[in-house]
């Protein structure tokens, strides 16, 4: 069993992390904290734990094992470094901090302490990127040559949003959306993005951090890429789109990249090549594959409890989160 704190219960905790906690009877949540008294009460009534109004007070009085982070992104790395200070292990909210080198720093801390930093970088437990990631792994599309994510959704100007002030959330589109799609980009591919060019637009709101942004990347191995992301396109409208194509065939998923488990992935397998120099249209053998709908917060939360059980920390992913915000590091600084 493991016993959690929450910092920050805001929208994704509220709606998808307490709620996967509560369905398990592995977790526990002792207590929580919110910084504003009406909401902390709120909360004590609805979840049914003691609310705290204070983050140290709440380490200080609970025995919980583990620390869930749902702050805004300037918050995270003093809270983080405050839950090690009590001996916490520490499930954080992508991304994991303002920039690489902070990103670098926690971790670097978090091994000196021997205690497990997890990034909740979610979509890479959806059944259909498990499986894609198989597939790619067995050479079902043969060498992978050219992938491409697109993910948006409609994010207008809200008075007081922190995404929207680039003190508290470092970036618009490119820290909220594309860390997701160079994140699973990787994991799928098992390869590190190590250039990139893009392009930000700030043209559709009137806030001060990007609200769209178009990448093109090339991989350690040599895999070409491209994502973009947009807070300017309505959700009804809004891209969720990933596709791999390799010399041997392709991988396309729609309506993947998101909170739920949805969507589909069809795959075509085509050894040889097929050359056809008429390029006349071929019949093509595509294979479809469903989402499970199950839930990826929940899968998440069970491979951190499954760490925890093993007793010894794990850092592959979270050397992979360091990574994604050196590559945002990069897309900053190649777009402005
Ligand atoms: N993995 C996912 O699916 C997913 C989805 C949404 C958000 N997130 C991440 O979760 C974190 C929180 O995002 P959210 O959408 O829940 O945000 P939110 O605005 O709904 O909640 C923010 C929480 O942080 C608290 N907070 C503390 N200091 C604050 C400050 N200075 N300004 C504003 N709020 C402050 C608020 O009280 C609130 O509890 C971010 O890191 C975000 O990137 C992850």
């Amino acid at each position: 069993m493991t016993k959690w704190c929450i910092i920050s219960a805001g929208g994704i905790a509220d709606r998808r992390f307490i709620p996967a906690l509560n369905d398990d009877e592995e977790n526990l949540v002792v207590a929580i904290m919110e910084r504003v008294r009406e909401r902390a009460l709120e909360l004590e009534e609805k979840w049914g734990v003691k609310c705290y109004t204070d983050e140290e007070e709440m380490l200080r009085s609970t025995d919980a094992d583990a620390v869930y982070i749902g702050s805004p992104v300037a918050c995270h790395k003093r809270q983080i470094e405050l839950a090690f200070k009590y001996g916490k292990h520490v499930f954080v909210e992508k991304p994991l901090a303002l920039c690489g080198d902070e990103a670098e720093e926690l971790l670097t801390l978090a091994k000196a302490k021997k205690l497990q930093l997890t990034v909740g970088y979610m979509m890479k437990y959806h059944n259909l990127h498990v499986l894609a990631r198989d597939i790619i792994a067995d050479g079902g599309i043969g060498e992978v040559n050219t992938v491409r994510a697109s993910l948006g959704c409609w994010y207008p100007e809200i008075e007081g949003a922190w995404r929207q002030d680039p003190t508290l959330s470092g970036g618009g589109a490119v820290m909220d959306l594309a860390v997701h799609c160079i994140e699973l980009l990787e994991y799928l591919l098992d390869e590190e993005i190590c250039e990139v060019k893009s392009f930000i637009s700030t043209g559709t709101f009137s806030y001060e951090v990007e609200d769209g942004a178009v990448i093109i990347f090339r991989t350690k191995g040599g895999v070409l890429g491209h994502i973009d992301v947009s807070f300017n396109v309505p959700d009804a409208a809004t891209p969720s789109k990933l596709e791999l194509y390799g010399s041997e065939g392709s991988l396309v998923a729609y309506g993947t990249l998101g909170q739920t488990e949805d969507g589909t992935l069809s795959y075509v397998h085509s050894p040889g090549g097929n050359y056809n120099a008429s390029r006349e249209a071929t019949y093509v053998d595509c294979e479809t594959f469903l989402a499970e709908g199950k839930d990826i917060y929940l899968r998440q939360v069970r491979d951190f409890n499954r760490i925890l059980k093993l007793g010894i920390p794990e850092y592959g992913w979270t050397e992979r989160a360091v990574q994604v915000q050196r590559v945002v590091d990069m897309i900053y600084r190649d777009a402005r």
